[in-house]
């Protein structure tokens, strides 16, 4: 049995990809993200194409409203969700401190505060029922200190990382999926220049969303797509705290 998944920001990038990968495997959907249009559009795709039910939610996850929509639907006992992807992200341009403050509020409601609800809520339900997984997506730059935006993701890996010990025994699986730098359309929103990013850096969505799906049903607390990143984060748990420093003044 496939089960039902919620994933927000499906309309792009990582999460359209987790979208396409579930509805091949028959899971139904719950497609979360601000833009209807191009919900309604993914979700008579994935009708077509798999013959799975998927279920439009338009919301701005920063908003309070918003979020309390998508937790209903995280609790929703007659329609219970057995997987959700906390996937929705986005970054500001400009460095802490140099930003506005009221957008570092914004960014922290949606990489922080709608995780951590929707968490809740789903660990709250699939508490009850003796199972289910959640995947929570972060990033390589949780390993490094490079700005609000990497202290964010830290913050959701650490709590993933307890969450993954401290539910095991209800039957709850709880994964950080941790990627470099996807090709999707994350760096032409915040309008950063990729110019100087190496092609090796780059990765396909498609491939770090079978990496996550293989390595959340081998019940890994920590998902690093490709053999690179794998080294490069572990590298980083070693190096000199100077080098760490050098690194984190360059790029996000
Ligand atoms: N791309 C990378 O290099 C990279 C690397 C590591 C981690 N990540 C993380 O991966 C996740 C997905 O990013 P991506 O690269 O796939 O970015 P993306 O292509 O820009 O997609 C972002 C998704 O989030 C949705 N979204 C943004 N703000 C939202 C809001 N306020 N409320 C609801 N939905 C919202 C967008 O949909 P709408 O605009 O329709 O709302 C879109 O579906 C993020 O958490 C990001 O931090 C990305």
């Amino acid at each position: 049995m496939a089960g039902r998944a919620l994933i927000t920001g499906a309309t792009a990038g990582i999460g359209n990809a987790f979208a396409r990968a579930l509805a091949e495997r028959g899971h139904d959907l719950v497609v979360v993200a601000r833009d209807t249009a191009r919900l309604e559009q993914l979700a008579a795709d994935l009708r077509a194409t798999n013959g799975v039910e998927v279920e439009v939610l338009t919301a701005d996850l920063t908003d309070p409203d918003g979020l309390a929509r998508v937790v209903n639907a995280v609790t929703d006992s007659t329609r219970p969700v057995d997987l959700l992807v906390n996937n929705a992200g986005a970054s500001l341009a400009g460095w802490f401190g140099s930003t506005d403050i009221a957008d570092e509020d914004r960014q922290l409601d949606l990489l922080v505060r709608a995780p951590m609800h929707l968490m809740d809520a789903a660990i709250k339900a699939m508490s009850g029922r003796g199972h289910g997984q959640v995947v929570n997506v972060a990033s390589v730059a949780a390993f490094t200190p490079r700005g609000a935006y990497s202290a964010h993701k830290a913050w959701l890996v650490n709590l993933s990382q307890w969450a993954h010990l401290h539910y095991a025994d209800a039957g709850i699986s709880v994964m950080a999926l941790c990627p470099g730098f996807v090709r999707t359309e994350f760096h032409q929103r915040m309008g950063a220049d990729i110019s100087t990013v190496p092609r090796w850096m780059w990765l396909n969505a498609d491939k770090v969303v079978a990496t996550a799906l293989e390595d959340l049903e081998r019940g890994r607390p920590i998902s690093v797509p490709s053999l690179r990143y794998k080294l490069l984060t572990a590298l980083s748990r070693h190096l000199p705290a100077g080098l760490v420093a050098k690194i984190a003044k360059r790029g996000r």
